[in-house]
């Protein structure tokens, strides 16, 4: 993987960064709080790419115990469902493969579209994977629930059909285990948005035919550059560029692959970069509002769409360029009509990388902050790299504001008051609030 960074580089903007002179001190300090374990208890993800190799032949060897079903279908949801996404995109749905067994992920309780799914599959070849880290989340148990209750109205055996992925121990993993549906575990120290490259993406993945070795070594030579303590450090030199730029009032950052493969990466790392690191405390308890807003974005097809904001409107966004150096297929305009000489001999990948470049060099001239981060291709070694790489960004991103990267206290109430909804004891202050408003709203109907 590489880092381009003309459109944050001193001279090329008038408000450009000098990379080569990035304070030595807090590097070197960050990478030890992160490798240490000593930033936080919720650090093992960076152990993921080291999996035993029992682990990876027991993922494996579920993987083949699904072979003979038409679909496998995720109930997860946030980190238990972004990353399969993303490497669903990228392996399968963008190259329009039709595989023998079809990976679905239903990460929404929406009924319109979960019973019309549903519906239309054949309970008998389906596999469900339920992911859950905490084994707790309504919408996951929900869509569980209404499975097993299919699947027991049409006298099927449902535990034939279910592999569970959650934590050792919690009443979800009992509950499996004694109905002698297979479990696999994911750490306690790993969180949910951290979790891709754990049981949670490996078994999606090998159901999807991924080489899930390749994943992991590349998540490891991405650990490598990211603990090196000088200037080649990629993760960390796009925390700082960030930081940097957040500290001036870039309160967004725009991830924008030039790549249909990642069209789900924007998706998988917004979740990353905004739950980690939008907390209203610092560490030391001070109120600080911290964050930096993730904006989804495509090219070329969003030059189209939100450029226009991007190059001229407020002045709040950061780019993060994504760029696949050799896309797999290409094909040649051979053709000319009189109004399309210019484009003869022309590729597809040719003209994306014309337009890349002219938007990330138009940008620039503007004094809008760009960066590209760059693989040569898309396969299983480069996303693990590129995987991993965004979760050690965020993670020294954590570093730098001094805020909890791996916690998510802002979603509890919410949850609270989803579960005072659901007649669950909450403290009778959540639930009465909920009730109050509930009644409240209606005279704000017109
Ligand atoms: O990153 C996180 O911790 C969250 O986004 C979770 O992944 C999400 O809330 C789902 O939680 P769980 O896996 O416990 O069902």
């Amino acid at each position: 993987m590489k880092l381009e960074y003309y459109g944050v580089a001193k001279g090329n903007l008038k408000n450009g960064l000098s990379l080569s002179t990035i304070p030595a001190t807090n590097r070197n300090r960050f990478i030890k709080n992160i490798a240490s374990g000593k930033a936080s208890n919720m650090l093992d993800w960076i152990n993921l790419p080291d999996m035993k190799e029992k682990d990876i032949l027991e993922i494996e060897s579920v993987a083949k115990s699904c072979n003979h079903m038409t679909d496998f279908v995720v109930l997860g949801i946030g980190g238990s469902a972004l990353g399969i996404k993303l490497l669903k995109h990228a392996f399968v749905d963008s190259l329009h493969k039709n595989p023998k067994t079809k990976v679905t992920v239903c990460d929404n309780i929406d009924g319109d579209s979960m019973v019309s799914f549903l519906d239309s599959l054949n309970l008998k070849k389906t596999m469900f994977n339920v992911i859950t880290k905490s084994g707790s989340t309504s919408e996951t148990l929900t869509q569980m629930m209404i499975v097993i209750d299919r699947f027991k109205k049409k006298k099927i055996d449902y535990t034939k059909h279910f592999v569970v992925t959650t934590t050792e121990g919690i009443p979800l993993w009992n509950w499996a285990v004694s109905n002698g549906i297979p479990v696999l575990p994911i750490a306690k120290g790993v969180g949910g948005r951290y979790s891709i490259l754990s049981a949670v993406g490996l078994l999606p993945a090998r159901v999807m035919g991924l080489d899930i070795r390749g994943l992991l070594s590349g998540a490891k030579k991405s650990r490598e550059n990211s603990f090196k303590a000088d200037s080649s450090n990629i993760a960390y030199n796009c925390a700082y560029i960030n930081h940097c730029y957040l500290k001036e009032g870039l309160t967004n950052l725009v991830t924008m692959p030039y790549s249909d493969r990642l069209a789900y990466l924007p998706e998988f790392f917004a979740q990353l970069w905004a739950e980690s690191l939008g907390k209203k405390h610092n560490r030391e308890g001070k109120v600080v509002y911290a964050g930096q807003t993730p904006i989804r974005a495509l090219g070329v097809t969003d030059q189209h769409s939100q450029l226009q904001l991007y190059s001229e409107g407020i002045k709040d966004k950061l780019i993060m360029f994504v760029r696949v150096e050799k896309p797999q297929f290409d094909e040649k305009v051979e053709e000319a009509l009189p109004f399309t000489q210019h484009l003869t001999g022309t590729t597809f990948n040719t003209l994306l990388d014309y337009e890349y470049n002219a938007t990330a060099y138009a940008l620039t001239s503007q004094d809008r902050p760009n960066y590209t981060l760059a693989i040569d291709v898309v396969n299983e070694n480069t996303m693990g790299e590129l995987i991993f790489m965004l979760e050690m960004m965020t993670a020294f991103m954590g570093e730098m504001l001094d805020v909890d990267a791996y916690d998510q206290p802002g979603v509890e109430l919410g949850k609270i008051y989803t579960r005072a909804m659901l007649g669950v004891k909450v403290d009778q202050e959540s639930a009465k609030a909920i009730k109050t408003y509930m009644k409240d709203k209606k005279k704000f109907i017109i």
